[in-house]
């Protein structure tokens, strides 16, 4: 990715109301089933982005929150949002790489994690952050996986050269089993989510802002929401929710 486009994506996406697809009744339903978060409980947020899911965090939970993202922008964003709603208090952003274990908070009893562990590898994540949480600590994580077997060959072909690691609940699951974790619960990302995504990223596209951006960068969000409007729902975004054993 050169210069140019990564400055058009942190602009054109600090100015969207999420960073990728998610739903917040979908992100609260799963902060109410979790058991044992206390005011003085560690939570991270990691890849947080401007932080849809840091807010919801802080206003349900009221424990700190530690806000990771490499993109300071995002986190200068996420900041004014939580100012706005009085849980600044509350949050501690923290510019860091979530692939590097020795930058990040750690003894934490909840890491959550949506639509970000992909970046620096599932796998990868999922193996890393287990030291970083407490005996039972719980990590959601989000990851994009084929939820019908037999996509259409366009979506199918577009994800191989995406993100050729993109398996099934099963794999995920199983995946998450073999690295020490216990899957309490999984959910999916509804429809809908994805939808209103690709609203907000085509309507800002076109907005007097979204012209001035790079074209590839342009074609290249079109085709993202294209590649998902034919895609006959094939694939999704599931949460696992995972305790370390
Ligand atoms: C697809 S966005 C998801 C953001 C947010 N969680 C959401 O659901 O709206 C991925 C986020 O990960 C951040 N990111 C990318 N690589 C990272 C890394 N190595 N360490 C920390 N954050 C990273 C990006 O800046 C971006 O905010």
């Amino acid at each position: 990715m050169n210069e140019l486009l990564e400055n058009d994506v942190i602009t054109f996406f600090a100015g969207l109301s999420r960073q990728a697809p998610g739903d917040d009744r979908l992100s609260l339903s799963i902060m109410q089933g979790l058991q044992g978060m206390r005011p003085s409980s560690r939570i991270a947020d990691f890849g947080c982005g401007t932080g849809s899911a840091t807010l919801l965090l802080a206003e349900h939970f009221h424990p700190l929150i530690y806000a990771i993202d490499l993109a300071e922008l995002f986190l200068d964003v996420l900041m004014v949002s939580a100012k706005k709603k009085n849980l600044d208090g509350f949050i501690q952003p923290k510019c860091a790489d979530m692939g590097l274990t020795d930058e990040l908070p750690s003894a934490l009893d909840l890491i959550w994690c949506e639509g970000s562990a992909y970046i620096i590898g599932f796998a990868s994540a999922l193996k890393d952050w287990h030291g970083l949480l407490n005996p039972g600590g719980i990590l959601v994580v989000s990851e994009c996986v084929w939820l019908n077997p037999d996509p259409p060959s366009k979506t199918r072909d577009f994800w191989q050269a995406a993100y050729p690691a993109i398996g099934s609940e099963e794999d995920a699951r199983e995946l998450a089993e073999s690295l020490g974790y216990e899957v309490l619960d999984s959910r999916t990302l509804p429809e809908s989510a994805w939808q209103s995504y690709y609203r907000e990223v085509e309507t800002a596209l076109e907005s007097p802002e979204g012209l001035k951006l790079t074209p590839d960068f342009r074609d290249g969000m079109r085709e993202e929401a294209k590649i998902y409007h034919g895609s006959e729902s094939s694939y999704g975004y599931l949460f696992l929710i995972l305790r370390k054993t």
